[in-house]
């Protein structure tokens, strides 16, 4: 059954929240938290080892209440449903949508035309298992019989994005291979790997799901020719192992049927780190951390299809996200995360939530008439205070912010620990705060500043506060609550999908690009440039004169 095509805009719930929107969008957070002792307590999720409090938001019960009667409305329950059963719900590519069943248990059941998933995905798993167990303890050899130092994931976008920023997230966890990540096109950073390798020791995993993508072939064939001025063709299936699910080109490649780890199409990019996608996941941390990065998310899994939505964090998380958006005309959403390890995380969601929802054409093929996906952005505290933060407490723009922190440290040192949260914690305050006028005449008194500066200087220092953040507090940074953490934002890209109405699983938005640079490529050796505008052209032929 497909998911509800339904014009959020039409429902009973987004005309009330209209209404509503236009009574309390001037309220400040510090009266509602004066008026209810117990909200902080009440917008709190305690969920395993997670705790979200979202009480720092511009709700009332009532706001709540009609974001939750909006979700019901869209038929959200029986969307999530239909993802998690492995419906078509990815209509515009004729797709089942089943990161979740990659994380599922053994004894689960997904069926896909009819036949059950689970056996596969077990056996890809087991495969994983045996290469990383081989690679790691050094069974494995390259081909003058050394075992491997060096793994590097070549990919790009889903097939690069997930596996890099967990592996950094999980450095903490790492063995002593090293890990290298090759991406973009630009001929700078595959060079830059190469200068680090040794072709004895290295092992290249190409990940791609189509293995069609210009990036990552172009990286390949770079580092096999390099590879190649080193060792023989035959030598080539020691190093080389790809990720696909296009095995008929994998092999055209060159790559060994028995280095072939299968993915399926029923696995969008953007959410493919959970399938063979990561094996340089497994290979750098091991497979036992990798399952339970699995493991994690699967709990997050069965949190979000059972949870009732009031208690229910990735759906929370959405329907709030959705009022800043839609009534507020909030434009972009920040992710704060109090862990260097995260440093790669916003960077990692700019693509699964921008990808997935900056469309704008509904399910039923009309353009929507109402905002769709959130620009997402961020860097870790502390380094993001010095950087940016200053526009997000006095700027002119709305930006809602997550705050994501972990209360146990990895390393040990309560003193950096204490630090690292008390910034945390105090930026949360200080947004939703603020700092009156009243107080900063009270601070400029007690330091005795002359009236002439107190006049001049108050307006600048007042802070207007009333800054909506999502604290999300957890435990530990571990392989399992990574895994938890990446899926509660997967499944509220799916939940404001479904009530934006747009299919958040395709991504036609990457194609023109792709097929202009071929055409612009072919024209770098053509004369006729007439089929391209004037400032094209103009661009072509600059360039040209620098062709070497
Ligand atoms: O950028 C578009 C995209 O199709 C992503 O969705 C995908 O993750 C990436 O390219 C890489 O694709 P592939 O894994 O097929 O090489």
């Amino acid at each position: 059954m497909p998911i509800p095509k339904i014009n959020p805009t039409h429902t009973q719930a987004w005309k009330d929240l209209q209404l509503h929107f236009n009574e309390v969008k001037a309220l400040q957070m510090v009266n509602l938290f004066e008026e209810d002792a117990n909200r902080a307590e009440k917008l709190t999720i305690n969920w395993e080892d997670f705790y979200l409090d979202y009480s720092k938001n511009r709700v009332t019960d009532k706001t709540l209440e009609l974001l939750q009667n909006l979700a019901q409305e869209v038929h959200l329950k029986e969307a999530i449903e239909a993802q998690f059963k492995g419906e078509v719900i990815n209509e515009t590519e004729g797709r089942e949508v089943l990161h979740t069943a990659l994380r599922a248990p053994k004894k689960a059941q997904v069926i896909v035309n009819g036949e059950d998933v689970i056996p596969e995905i077990y056996e890809v798993k087991s495969k994983i298992e045996e290469f990383t167990n081989a690679v790691v303890s050094g069974e494995q050899k390259g081909y003058t019989n050394k075992a491997f130092t060096d793994v590097v994931n070549i990919g790009i976008g889903g097939s690069d994005l997930g596996p890099a920023m967990v592996v950094e997230s999980l450095q903490y966890y790492k063995n002593h291979l090293n890990t290298h990540f090759v991406s973009n096109v630009d001929g700078d950073h595959v060079n830059e790997v190469i200068k680090q390798l040794n072709p004895e020791t290295t092992l290249f995993v190409i990940v791609s799901k189509t293995f069609t993508t210009q990036e990552t072939l172009s990286n390949a064939n770079t580092i096999r020719t390099w590879f190649l001025e080193h060792a023989s063709q035959e030598d080539v299936a020691k190093h080389f192992v790809a990720v696909s699910t296009n095995i008929e080109k994998v092999q055209e490649f060159g790559i060994d049927a028995n280095n072939i780890f299968p993915m399926w199409n029923w696995v969008g990019g953007r959410f493919s780190l959970w399938s063979a996608v990561g094996l340089t996941i497994s290979l750098a941390v091991g497979y036992k951390n990798f399952d339970s990065l699995l493991n994690g998310a699967h709990k997050m899994d069965t949190h979000f299809r059972t949870a009732n939505f009031k208690e229910n964090i990735p759906v929370t998380l959405a329907l709030l996200s959705i009022w800043y958006n839609n009534f507020f005309g909030a434009e972009s959403e920040a992710v704060i995360a109090y862990s260097q390890y995260l440093n790669q995380f916003a960077t990692y969601l700019q693509q699964g939530i921008m990808e997935s929802n900056g469309k704008s054409i509904d399910r039923n093929g009309n353009r929507v008439n109402y905002q769709t996906g959130t620009l997402i952005w961020g860097e870790p505290g502390t380094n993001s205070q010095h950087a940016f933060f200053q526009l997000i407490h006095q700027g002119t723009k709305l930006i809602p912010a997550d705050f994501i922190g972990f209360a146990e440290s990895l390393h040990g040192n309560q003193d950096h620990q204490d630090k690292l949260m008390s910034n945390y914690i105090a930026q949360t305050e200080a947004l939703y705060k603020g700092k009156t006028e009243e107080e900063v005449l009270a601070e400029f008194k007690a330091n005795q500043t002359s009236a002439e500066t107190t006049a001049q200087l108050t307006p600048f220092k007042v802070f207007e506060g009333n800054k909506p953040t999502n604290s999300i507090f957890i435990n530990k940074l571990t392989p399992e609550s990574l895994g938890k953490l990446i899926a509660m934002y997967e499944h509220k890209i799916y939940v404001q999908g479904v009530i934006w109405n747009i299919f958040s699983y395709d991504q036609f938005g990457v194609e023109l690009g792709k097929q202009l640079a071929n055409t612009i490529l072919k024209d770098f050796d053509a004369q006729d440039l007439n089929h391209h505008d004037q400032s094209t052209q103009n661009l072509i032929k600059h360039f040209k004169q620098f062709r070497s």
